[in-house]
């Protein structure tokens, strides 16, 4: 299949939402990664998302709606959890899950009970959910990589699977959204994102951070994404914990493994460049914050072939949750201090 890759303009939307509405999938851009859209009440598209992505059948996806109607429409019960959320952070980078109505093809949820549902603020995608209705959509990465934060990374991934990529520029936040499950009275993170616990509790008093957020799970978790490979790059990635020797920490483990002639990299910040010397950096922070530049700095590295990639470490808190979690997935939660 020839896949095309279009500027987002009116024409390329109409084209966009008539090849969803014929059963089709297309990647289209989010304020915080590219997402690979089908029709949500087409169980046979969504199943094309699955095959493109290689995805595993378990992992259920997010729904995409344009206006409150429809997300309260998808809920069995639309809590008030979910109200006060979606009223203080919609549209933006935040996924509520709830107890699904069962409208929604068992392929979106995975089987589960209940569903993902986020209103995205990025103007493409917000006419393309109007044109189109509700879109179930996960990032549009190859299962496994990092996601995709430029139209060129979904066609480094997606060409040749699907149709067509909108292209809206670089994703704003450059991490996915916060997950939060609201059916009961207190809301849990299932994924940090850009929307921090902080935030949450300043609008409902109360957050809680799901066990398997900072560690690795087996079994049962409480977001089936948690159980699968994430974010990883070819090479060997090392988070080393932020500490007041962090910088000593990559620098001799960088030279250990240049000793040993692995080609070595650090995907450092702005702050500590100069401290590396001439070590190979793809610095994470370029266009402002460390979430923003970390897919694109993994990608960076698998593109020039490093076999060693050291990964700074963050505070586990605030903005530095979402970042934590990711390099952690990245490095497949080895570390060092
Ligand atoms: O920012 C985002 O969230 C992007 C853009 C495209 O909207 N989407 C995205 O989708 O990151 P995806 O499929 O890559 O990640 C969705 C995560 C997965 O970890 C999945 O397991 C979890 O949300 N999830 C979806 N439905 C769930 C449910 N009913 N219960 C628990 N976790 C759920
Ligand atoms: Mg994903």
């Amino acid at each position: 299949m020839k896949t095309e890759c279009l500027q987002a303009d009116s024409r390329t939307l109409a084209r966009a939402a008539a090849l969803l509405r014929a059963g089709e999938v297309v990647a289209f851009p989010t304020e915080t990664v590219y997402g690979l859209g089908a029709c949500a009440g087409q169980a046979e598209a969504v199943a094309r998302i699955f095959a493109a992505k290689n995805r595993p059948a378990d992992n259920p996806l997010i729904v995409h709606v344009a206006h409150m109607e429809q997300a309260s429409g998808l809920a069995e019960d639309w809590t008030r959890l979910a109200d006060k959320l979606a009223r203080a952070f919609w549209p933006g980078p935040l996924s509520l899950i709830v107890q699904a109505a069962d409208t929604i093809p068992s392929i979106v949820t995975a089987g589960l009970d209940s569903v993902a549902i986020r209103m995205p603020s990025h103007p493409t995608a917000l006419e393309l959910i109007r044109l189109a209705g509700p879109l179930a959509a996960p990032s549009a990465n190859t299962s496994g990589r990092p996601s995709p934060v430029q139209a060129a990374h979904v066609m480094e991934d997606m060409r040749g699977k699907i149709p067509l990529v909108i292209d809206g520029g670089a994703c704003e936040v450059g991490v996915e959204s916060t997950v939060v499950d609201v059916r009961k009275d207190v809301p849990i993170i299932l994924r940090p994102g850009d929307i921090t616990p902080e935030q949450i509790r300043a609008v409902c008093g109360a957050c809680e951070v799901a066990r398997g957020v900072f560690e690795p799970v087996a079994g049962k978790a409480a977001s089936p994404g948690m159980l699968h490979r994430h974010y990883a790059p070819h090479g060997q990635a090392t988070l080393v914990e932020e500490s007041a020797r962090m910088v000593d920490t990559i620098c001799d483990l960088y030279d250990q493994a240049a000793q040993a002639g692995l080609r070595t990299v650090i995907l450092s910040s702005r702050q500590h460049a100069q401290a590396y010397g001439v070590r190979r950096q793809i610095i994470c922070d370029a266009q402002g914050d460390m979430n923003h530049g970390l897919f694109t700095a993994l990608r960076e590295a698998d593109a020039q072939g490093y076999e060693r990639i050291l990964l700074e470490g963050r505070q586990r808190s605030g903005k530095g949750m979402a970042y934590m979690n990711r390099a952690l997935r990245a490095a497949g939660f080895h570390t060092a201090q």
